[in-house]
């Protein structure tokens, strides 16, 4: 019989009596990526959660090589094996990337806390996964995938056997991913068992081992990657084949109902010299990487962020949206 790290099973849970998780489970081998994935709302992060003990399930176990667990609180979880890197990064951006690591459990040499130690530790670790980031640093100086590196390195702190990565990617750069999959292969050689969540395919068949795969809080099933291709994966995640993963587009587009010209703003961060036409009947695209201010271009739209140059032309007419009432006037609006 195969030797598994970590064992779920069975896991219900219900939020006011809405099931959201119906008898799940998922096995992770050690030196394995295991992919998990499903729809949104599927249950994948809850699942993670009960695991990581911010949830506690209503039924189901944990075993973690072979001996049960039951965490109370992240903390617990921690100190015993367990890491969590989640999307949204809950760290302390004026501290040093040392500081963060170590945070709440400081070396200490008598009464004082060592800092050389803390200091050697935490480029010990970094040397670990393979990666450069200079620990002196605040994390309001890194980038997203290098605060996310921090996370890591703090994970692997305390010698987590599983670390759950829930959709890490969703904010990197094409490069800052292969960094990430590379310091992920790493992990997985030293022994670690990895649950990765996305919903990116190409990742899915680049990085994991096996696949598990819910569907409303069901588990539908466990496959190693190398026996899935990407129809059967949407097959499993949605219930039913998907003839055509972009609909057709029938309707025929009208005139230009709007036209940003050249759109500049006055303060920082400042968007500049934006253009585009939106035509009626259009559902335009706007994308970015995060930083890129496609918030702020819609904010400055709409009113509620202030015009440096640049024209709005609303059916053929400049206007000037100088505030979110008058784009309201104008008959804009803009769900945040
Ligand atoms: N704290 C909560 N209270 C009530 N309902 C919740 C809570 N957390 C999650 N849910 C519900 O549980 C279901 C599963 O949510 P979950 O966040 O686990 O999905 P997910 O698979 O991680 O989705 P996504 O891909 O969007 O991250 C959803 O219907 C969600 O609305
Ligand atoms: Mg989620």
């Amino acid at each position: 019989m195969e030797k598994y790290l970590l064992e779920i099973d069975n896991v219900n849970k219900s939020f006011s009596g809405n099931k959201v998780l119906d008898n799940v489970s998922l096995r992770v081998k050690p030196g394995s990526i295991h992919a998990l994935m499903g729809e949104n709302g599927a249950g994948k992060s809850t699942l993670m959660k009960c695991l990581f003990g911010i949830y506690t399930q209503d039924e189901g176990r944990f075993h973690l090589e072979g001996k049960e667990i039951n965490f109370t609180d992240p903390k617990h979880a921690l100190e015993n094996g367990v890491s969590m890197v989640h999307q949204e990064l809950n760290q302390v951006l004026a501290r040093t990337v040392t500081d963060n690591v170590w945070l709440g459990r400081y070396p200490r040499k008598g009464l004082f806390v060592d800092e050389q130690k803390m200091l050697e530790d935490t480029i010990g670790l970094f040397k670990r996964i393979g990666v450069e980031i200079d620990p002196t640093k605040k994390l309001e100086d890194l980038s997203v995938s290098q605060r996310q590196m921090v996370e890591i390195v703090k994970a692997v702190s305390y010698n987590a056997k599983v670390i759950v990565l829930d959709e890490p990617t969703s904010s990197l750069t094409e490069n800052e991913v292969k960094k990430l999959f590379e310091i992920m292969r790493t992990l997985k050689k030293q022994g670690m068992g990895l649950i990765y969540i996305s919903h990116k395919m190409e990742e899915i068949f680049d990085i994991s081992d096996e696949v598990t795969i819910l569907r409303d809080g069901h588990y539908i099933g466990s496959k190693d990657t190398k026996d899935l291709t990407m129809d059967t994966i949407i097959n499993m995640m949605v219930g039913r084949d998907l003839e055509n993963r972009f609909p057709v587009k029938k309707h025929k587009l009208g005139d230009t109902v709007l036209e940003v010209k050249n759109l500049t703003t006055l303060y920082e961060p400042k968007v500049q010299n934006v253009s585009f036409k939106l035509r009626r009947g259009e559902i335009l695209g706007l994308s970015g990487l995060v930083g890129s201010l496609r918030t702020e271009l819609l904010e400055a739209i709409f009113g509620a962020r202030t015009v440096e140059s640049g024209e709005i032309v609303l059916n053929g007419e400049i206007i000037k949206n100088s505030s979110t009432v008058e784009a309201i006037k104008h008959k804009f609006a803009l769900i945040t």
